[in-house]
């Protein structure tokens, strides 16, 4: 026999003999086998196909299976709804068995984001399953309470819940699980208290009970858990103050208390050095009230701030400008004051900054200039009587998002926003003092997506060249005194956006007289909402109005608008509202608006309709001030018809 062909016999050996040693391991014990057959027979469907395999006694080598080898049990369940390795999303749809329980052996059991599991978690899990590790059983279906027994597995590192519909009040036997790093429960229906013993997990890292019903007040205990990185409680309904306790919580990187009931002041810091890896902070739509403290400028690491919707008060402390790395600062819907702090120029990082809603007033300190990243800034509806934009405004290198809604901007609209820094994206001057024309050189901001210029004294016609921004989505000139024609809002480019990217124009509250028959004869395939109510517009709708077939909400009302009501409406079934009143519309109602099954909003009064309102539904659950002021409909909701 040559080397060659040893080596073969060799390897070929140890195939066999690797073989038998399969063979003989891959049998589990009785016990885990019954187990494992209980979860399968509660499974009626599997898209991944893995449990069809699980069959005979080898369940060692079943796929998701992992033995112990040397005691042959089973000590892991893998068979999460994402498949890493593919890529792939699978679903399993059944109960979850209490069978699963005999695998008393268990140290990870990974059934998550199958979406389609329901059935409650078996209130003995903790006890039966003492030496699990790892448990995942979120993104399913699951119902019924958190069981109390969990807080008597010693060994629990990680508990994920959350997606589910989970209900009851938290055990607070969860305080026990010294080892849990993170305990993950949002997204359910859990109600109750947070208790106060879950402060004794001094090794949780992750806690995240967002979007649920818990009330009563965030427990004091929660300052001691030392090692918390992230805490988020928002979207609750937790009321009473934010415990200053929380100054404790060195490791805190995110902390996320908003959407709830929070009241008082925020407490921290109270002093420099605490929580020094804060770096994202969310206390919006609560209760808060006092100033926003002047030692805020200690957290140091804050990069994305969320106050808004509270009832802070004063003036913006001068600390803000310590916070170098700051990115992103939400202030909106307070009871803020005073002057903007010169200080607010350091934060040479920030992006975003919406003071809008808040009591500032002027001057805006000239050193904002220096806000090189600045992208986005929301100054409106701020006692703010500006007059005019300043000058540096324009001038930011980076600011493609300006609102200034509601600051008392009187004049015309300033020619120095044609020539900004930056192009301009969203430019929003509503609710000011600007009078004269719409500007032509509108047209050549090549980036506008958003242009709300309602409630002004505008009143020009719409400039041809509005026919050149292909990449308008957002078109609000409502209330102004704007007259002509509306043809040029209908005809925009919008060539390389497939479809078109319109999807709002309110022109309403204006005097403009001409143009329907342009509706819908560009690309106007996502518009969503159209307002032309309240003004002059006469002659008949157009056929191209059927193109316009992802619209909810269309309003015609207050009119000169005459003819018959088009069939092609029909067309337009993801309708919610339609409003014609008070018009010169004449003829019967079409039959083909049975078709318009989503509409919650109709009013065809004041027109000159008449005939019966087609039988059926949505029509027929209207009140009967829909139809009202006609020149002769019947039939239900009025009184029946006479032939
Ligand atoms: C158990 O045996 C299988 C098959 O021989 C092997 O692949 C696996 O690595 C072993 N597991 C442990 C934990 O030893
Ligand atoms: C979730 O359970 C409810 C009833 O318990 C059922 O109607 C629904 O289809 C289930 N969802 C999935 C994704 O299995
Ligand atoms: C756990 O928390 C509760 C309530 O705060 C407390 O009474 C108990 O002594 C704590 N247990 C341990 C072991 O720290
Ligand atoms: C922070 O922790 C220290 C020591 O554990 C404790 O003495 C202090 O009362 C805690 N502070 C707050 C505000 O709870
Ligand atoms: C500023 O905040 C308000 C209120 O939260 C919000 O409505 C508005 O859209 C924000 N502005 C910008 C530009 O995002
Ligand atoms: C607004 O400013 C103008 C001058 O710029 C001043 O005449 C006017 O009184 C101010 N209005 C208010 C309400 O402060
Ligand atoms: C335009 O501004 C007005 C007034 O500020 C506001 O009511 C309206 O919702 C805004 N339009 C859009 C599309 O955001
Ligand atoms: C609009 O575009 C056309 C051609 O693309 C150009 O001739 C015209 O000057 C543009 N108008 C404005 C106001 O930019
Ligand atoms: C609108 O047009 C009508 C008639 O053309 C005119 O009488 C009226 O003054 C105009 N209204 C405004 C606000 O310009
Ligand atoms: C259309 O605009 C008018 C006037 O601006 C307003 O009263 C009406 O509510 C708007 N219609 C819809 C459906 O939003
Ligand atoms: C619509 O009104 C305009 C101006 O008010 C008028 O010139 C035109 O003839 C009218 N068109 C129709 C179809 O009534």
């Amino acid at each position: 026999m040559n080397y060659q062909l040893l080596q073969i016999a060799a390897l070929l050996t140890v195939i066999a003999f690797g073989g038998a040693i399969r063979k003989t391991t891959g049998a589990c014990s009785s016990d885990d086998l019954e187990g494992l057959m209980g979860f399968k027979n509660g499974i009626q469907m599997d898209t991944s196909d893995r449990l069809a395999k699980w069959v005979g006694r080898s369940c060692c080598e079943w796929e998701g299976v992992v033995c112990d080898n040397a005691t042959t049990r089973v000590t892991q369940i893998n068979l999460p709804g994402l498949i890493e390795k593919d890529l792939v999303q699978t679903q399993m749809v059944g109960q979850l068995s209490p069978s699963i329980t005999l695998l008393t052996s268990l140290e990870i059991l990974d059934l998550g984001g199958l979406a389609g599991l329901s059935g409650t978690i078996p209130q003995t899990i903790g006890l039966q399953m003492p030496k699990l590790q790892k448990l995942y059983l979120h993104g399913n279906n699951l119902t019924g309470p958190v069981p109390e027994s969990i807080g008597d597995m010693p060994n629990l590192q990680e508990l994920a819940l959350h997606e589910n519909r989970i209900s009851g009040s938290l055990p607070s036997s969860l305080g026990g699980l010294k080892n849990l790093k993170r305990l993950l429960l949002y997204s359910n229906q859990i109600s109750g208290i947070i208790p106060i013993s879950l402060g004794n997990l001094t090794n949780l890292v992750e806690l995240d009970v967002h979007d649920n019903a818990l009330t009563g007040y965030i427990p004091d205990s929660i300052g001691q858990m030392q090692g918390l990185e992230k805490l988020d409680l928002s979207s609750n309904m937790l009321s009473g103050g934010i415990p200053s306790s929380l100054t404790n919580l060195t490791a805190i990187s995110v902390l996320y208390l908003d959407t709830n009931y929070l009241e008082g002041t925020i407490p921290f810091p109270s002093r420099s050095g605490e929580m020094p890896s804060l770096g994202f902070l969310r206390l919006h739509n609560n209760h808060l009230s006092g100033n926003i403290p002047a030692s805020f400028g200690y957290l140091v690491s804050l990069q994305r701030v969320s106050l808004s919707k509270n009832k802070l008060e004063g003036a913006l402390p001068s600390s803000l400008g310590k916070l170098h790395s700051l990115t992103e600062l939400y202030l909106s819907d307070n009871l803020l004051s005073g002057q903007i702090p010169k200080s607010i120029s350091q934060l040479s990082q920030l992006i975003m900054l919406n003071i809008s809603n808040n009591l500032i007033e002027i001057p805006l300190p000239q050193e904002m200039s220096s806000l090189q990243n600045l992208q986005t800034l929301d100054l409106s509806f701020n006692p703010l009587n500006l007059s005019s934009i300043p000058q540096w405004l324009t001038s930011l290198s980076s600011l493609s998002r300006i609102y200034l809604a509601g600051c008392g901007i009187k004049g015309q609209i300033p020619d120095s926003l044609q020539t900004t820094e930056s192009p301009i994206q969203e430019l929003d001057l509503s609710e000011n003092l600007l009078s004269g024309p719409l500007p032509t050189w509108i047209g050549s901001l090549s980036q506008l997506y958003l242009l709300n210029l309602s409630r002004n004294l505008l009143d020009s016609h719409i400039p041809d060249s509005l026919t050149n921004l292909s990449g308008l989505g957002v078109l609000d000139l409502h209330s102004n005194k704007l007259s002509g024609s509306i043809t040029r809002v209908f005809d925009t480019e919008q060539g390389n956006s497939g479809g078109g990217s319109l999807t709002y124009i309110d022109l309403s509250d204006n005097n403009f007289s001409s143009g329907v028959d342009a509706i819908g004869v560009g690309e106007q395939l996502n518009m969503q909402y159209l307002n032309l109510s309240h003004n002059l517009l006469n002659g008949t709708l157009p056929s191209s109005l059927g193109r316009l077939n992802s619209i909810h909400s269309l309003d015609l009302s207050f009119n000169e608008l005459a003819s018959n009501l088009p069939e092609v409406l029909a067309k337009l079934t993801m309708l919610e509202r339609l409003k014609l009143q008070s018009n010169h519309f004449s003829g019967n109602i079409p039959s083909g608006f049975l078709k318009l099954r989503k509409l919650k909003e109709l009013d065809l009064s004041d027109n000159v309709l008449e005939g019966e309102i087609p039988k059926g539904k949505p029509l027929i659950d209207f009140p009967g001030s829909t139809y009202s002021g006609n020149k002769g409909l019947c039939g239900k909701p009025l009184g029946p018809c006479k032939f």
